[in-house]
């Protein structure tokens, strides 16, 4: 129902001459599109029609031998036979949720966390555990009393650059949540679609370094290819990974064989490593431009999350405020956004938040539209 409504107001987002901040997509400038042509070409000439052929459900064999020094430039230490290819990283949530979960089992999620992964897991009726955050992600105590106090199916965590809020859990609380699974022997879903967009300060390991027996890594191809490809990865302990693969059958065989063709192709002729840096710098000034007129427009009492990388803010506005109520004032200006509300396992929580992606706009609409987005909130603190 939560995701009905937001779909419900998201409706009006592609309304003429609306500036959108409510996206959570890649700018399509970001994809490779000038070498795509030649990519095909070598697909065809290297795999010819078993590229257009059914295929493994683990993966395409090429594919997947390219994913381990992919996934190993990402401290991710696994062999080709370990990994797992399914449509996109959601793809990989939605397993997870038919292999581990059962009616009224318990997850741990952060609150706020990412709206898909609740839709993923909703159709296996599961009950969520609410894990505290502060500006440094997931608070370890938190994990603590939850593992202490329940039993925990798994635990979900978007560790960088998080959707919804951007943040990062720093290198000291990823090693004491490593430490603190593996003391309880639970289990954690590392979700890890955003850390390859990094603009500033130093890489951070996943949490899957410290804990390799206790988590399900996975990371996509969306943010640094192209998310129509639906390329997901996932890397999980065997006894899960078998499973994994049993469920995926049942739902679609494999994933498209000619995307993983591509692919796999992408990540082995170097491509990835030349094209990286274009997205970054297409994204990083659009991400100074948002920071910059926040701090020039908005309300001195709001605070906004400062991520090093990402394609999100999180923007927290005065207690009591409600930015679902805003955000129809902030339409008829023509700019959206999504209310944070909806990024809360439980309702009722962050009436007062507010996600903004940078993404999607160029810099002078970007600031455009947080000058209007800043005389909206305005207005309704002086009324
Ligand atoms: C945290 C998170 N996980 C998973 C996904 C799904 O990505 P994919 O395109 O790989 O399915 C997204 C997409 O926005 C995301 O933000």
């Amino acid at each position: 129902m939560r995701v009905s409504a937001i779909r419900e107001i998201l409706k009006v987002v592609s309304q003429p001459g609306m500036i959108s901040l409510a996206g959570g997509i890649p700018a399509l400038e970001s994809f490779p599109l000038e070498i795509m042509e030649e990519l095909v070409a070598k697909v065809f000439s290297k795999y010819g029609a078993l590229s257009l052929q059914y295929d493994r459900t683990e993966g395409f064999l090429p594919f997947v031998e390219a994913l381990v020094p992919f996934l190993a430039n990402k401290h991710i230490r696994t062999s080709a036979d370990k990994i797992l290819v399914a449509s996109g990283s959601q793809g990989v949530l939605d397993a997870v949720g038919r292999v581990l979960i059962s009616p009224g089992d318990k997850i741990a999620v952060e609150s706020p966390t990412y709206l898909g992964a609740l839709q993923a897991f909703n159709s296996c009726e599961p009950n969520y555990v609410c894990l505290a955050t502060d500006d440094d992600g997931l608070i370890p105590e938190s994990l603590e009393e939850a593992l202490r106090g329940n039993t925990i199916k798994f635990i979900y965590l978007v560790p960088t650059f998080q959707n919804p809020t951007g943040r990062s859990i720093p290198l000291n609380r990823r090693k004491q949540i490593a430490e603190i699974i593996q003391r309880h022997n639970a289990l954690l879903l590392e979700d890890d679609p955003y850390s390859a967009l990094r603009y500033r300060g130093d890489e951070l390991p996943p949490i899957a370094l410290y804990a390799p027996d206790n988590v399900i890594y996975t990371t996509t191809l969306s943010k640094v290819l192209a998310p129509g490809l639906r390329l997901g990865i996932c890397v999980a302990p065997e006894a899960i990974r078998k499973w994994l693969v049993i469920v995926k059958q049942g739902v679609d065989l494999h994933t498209n064989t000619f995307s993983q063709a591509l692919a796999s192709e992408y990540l082995s002729g170097g491509y990835l490593e030349r094209h990286l840096p274009k997205i970054i710098n297409l994204y990083k000034p659009k991400q100074e431009a948002m920071l910059r007129a926040l701090k020039e427009f908005f309300p001195a009492d709001f605070r906004w999350s400062n991520p090093e990388g990402g394609m999100f803010l999180w923007v927290e506005g005065r207690k009591g405020m409600d930015m679902e109520t805003l955000y129809w004032k902030a339409a008829e200006r023509k700019v959206v956004y999504v209310p944070g509300k909806f990024f809360f396992a439980n309702s009722g929580e962050g009436s007062e938040t507010m996600r903004l992606n940078y993404t999607m706009s160029d810099e002078r609409t970007i600031h455009r539209a947080i000058q209007i987005l800043s005389d909206v909130m305005k207005e309704a603190l002086l009324a």
